[in-house]
């Protein structure tokens, strides 16, 4: 396989979709043919799982972690590996890590919801996964917060530190970036990771600066 893959993980509302667009504007200027792509949803197939998963009634657990499963295993064998085998650069919005920290954390499945995802994706790993890391919003507002702030509050701290301690079992494989800074600073940051990940895969070398135009724009 010649290609590279990148994954951003994190909480909810960290900016990832805005630093996956900024980091495939940038490696679409220096030439690469760059895939953008998400879990759940980045097939055909996927969109109809996402609704059913994210919007349906009530989801049992296990159901739940099937179907992200499911929509993992058509997406990583039908989009992801074929880009990949064609020396592509995928750029992924969320991967197994979400569903151990959402589905095996949160819900207490465990690690059983990894060896699903493993199986799933015929253990497809990433070169580097990009954990966007930012204190919880509710935490961040600077006044005393109602039941249901403190609430969500302390389920997003949980989320935020399971992705933290996956990031800590394997260092060499996360970058894990503070994303409570300008786009532009967490931009460059992400740059230098993806550069520092394909030096590391002996591929051809991605620049670090911007090439001529500033592909990030205003803050
Ligand atoms: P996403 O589309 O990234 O939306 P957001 O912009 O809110 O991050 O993810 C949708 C939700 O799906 C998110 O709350 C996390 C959840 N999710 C899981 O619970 N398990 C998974 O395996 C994946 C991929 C996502």
């Amino acid at each position: 396989m010649t290609g590279f893959f990148v994954v951003f993980e994190g909480g909810d509302g960290v900016g990832k979709t805005t630093q996956i667009d900024l980091l495939a504007a940038h490696l679409r200027a220096a030439d690469r043919d760059v895939t953008v792509t998400r879990e759940p949803g980045g097939t055909d197939l996927g969109v109809e799982l996402r609704q059913a998963v994210m919007h349906g009634n009530h989801v049992a657990p296990r159901a739940e972690a099937l179907l992200y499963a499911a929509d993992r295993a058509h997406h990583i064998a039908t989009k992801v590996r074929p880009a990949l085998e064609a020396g592509g650069m995928v750029i992924q919005d969320r991967y197994v890590d979400s569903s151990v920290v959402y589905q095996g954390g949160a819900r207490g499945l465990g690690d059983e919801v990894e060896r699903i995802s493993r199986w799933a994706t015929e253990g497809l790993t990433p070169h580097l996964t990009v954990v966007l890391d930012m204190e919880p919003r509710a935490e961040r507002l600077n006044r005393d917060l109602d039941r249901v702030e403190r609430e969500t509050a302390a389920h997003q701290a949980l989320i935020r530190q399971a992705f933290l301690d996956r990031a800590a079992l394997d260092p060499g494989r996360y970058a894990v970036i503070d994303a409570a800074r300008s786009r532009q600073e967490v931009a460059a940051d992400v740059v230098a990771a993806v550069a520092a990940s394909v030096a590391e895969a002996g591929l051809p070398p991605v620049p670090t600066a911007p090439a001529g135009i500033e592909p990030w724009g205003t803050p």
